[in-house]
């Protein structure tokens, strides 16, 4: 079992050097991936920090190198860096991506996400690496080796939705980012989180799915017991985007200005199609009420109860009995 754990990843490391590689070296590497990167702002040091690469654009590229250098098949195809034909031959799942690895947070590659360059709407824009004995996606977070000691330092953690978004942040100098990539936010990741930090500030994009994105993590994080903030995006950016548009020291004043508890976030949210509508508003109220309810620690519950009926113009006493039914309804 151990064994074979070292073999995935010996194999795994062996491809991030060889899309590394290709990415640095090789013609093909250069003058697509490398400047794709450069075009999107990432710098020499973070493409080496992050290990970025390139999958040259053949069908056996990848996999005959591996081949030839004796690794095995077995775990070439369980790694998801090769997948086997109905023949039983190998062909290169990744070809003409540029490629981000992901590594444990003891700094191991353990998969990838590879980014298509092509603008056509039937590819998949990120193909990521299948589940494996040494890749569970519920959890591990992107970038979280190269964030662990900020998130410490800063007592708070950066949530994003992409890749991009870690390594745009993370150049502008906020190292204390993480993304939950290629699966919707879980307990398990954010556990692995409240490890370095019991702060977590959401950062996602300000588009529809960003924001539904959000409010379903917000939920999540209450429920595991740590503090959440929420700082949202002109819709149509993203951590990546804006900190390229407005640079460093305007996106740290965003976030420190804009960032909202829960309960702002959410009430803003809500009551913007809300409008003067009583029932809409009620039900409004309803949905903080179940995110407070959330919280396991009942000091902090009451607080945020009363800061909601602060804000929203609510007796107090009304919003705690509907607190307890609810508490009353999921015991
Ligand atoms: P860029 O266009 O490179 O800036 O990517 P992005 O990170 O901004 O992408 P987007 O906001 O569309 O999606 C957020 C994250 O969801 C990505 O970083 C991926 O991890 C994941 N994702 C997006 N598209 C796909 C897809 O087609 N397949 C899979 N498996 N994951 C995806
Ligand atoms: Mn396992
Ligand atoms: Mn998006
Ligand atoms: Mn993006
Ligand atoms: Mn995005």
């Amino acid at each position: 079992e151990d064994q074979r754990r070292e073999s995935l990843m010996i194999v795994t490391a062996f491809a991030a050097k060889f899309f590394h590689e290709s990415l640095l070296d090789s013609d093909e590497g250069k003058s697509i991936g490398l400047s794709y990167f450069k075009e999107r702002g990432f710098s020499t040091e973070t493409i080496k920090k992050f290990e970025l690469g390139y999958s040259p654009d053949q069908w056996e590229a990848f996999t005959g190198t591996a081949i030839k250098e004796g690794y095995q098949e077995q775990f070439l195809v369980e790694s998801g860096l090769s997948v086997k034909r109905d023949n039983g031959a190998l062909y290169d799942r990744y070809r003409g991506r540029v490629m981000f690895p992901i590594h444990s947070f003891t700094g191991r590659v353990i998969a990838f996400g590879g980014r298509t360059l092509k603008k056509d709407k039937n590819v998949p824009k990120y193909v990521n690496s299948p589940e494996s004995e040494i890749y569970h996606k519920s959890n591990v977070l992107y970038g979280l080796y190269f964030a662990k000691k900020a998130i410490r330092e800063e007592d708070n953690c950066y949530l994003v939705e992409g890749y991009a978004d870690v390594l745009s942040v993370h150049q502008a100098g906020i190292e204390n980012v993480v993304a939950s990539s290629g699966t919707s936010l879980t307990a398990e990741q954010i556990r692995l989180i409240g490890r370095f930090t019991k702060n977590i500030t959401i950062l996602y994009d300000g588009d529809a799915a960003g924001i539904k994105a959000s409010l379903r993590g917000l939920d999540m994080i209450l429920e595991e017991g740590l503090n959440v903030k929420v700082v949202s995006f002109p819709d149509g950016h993203d951590p990546d985007s804006y900190v390229r548009l407005v640079g460093t020291s305007a996106f740290k004043k965003h976030i420190e200005e804009t960032k909202k508890d829960f309960i702002l976030y959410k009430a803003n949210l809500l009551l913007k199609d809300a409008g003067n509508d009583p029932i809409k508003k009620a039900e409004i109220i309803r949905e903080i009420v179940e995110s407070i309810a959330k919280i396991p620690d009942s000091i902090k519950a009451s607080v945020f109860i009363k800061e909601c009926s602060y804000i929203l113009q609510i007796d107090e006493r009304s919003l705690l009995s509907e607190l307890n039914k609810m508490r009353q309804a999921k015991a």
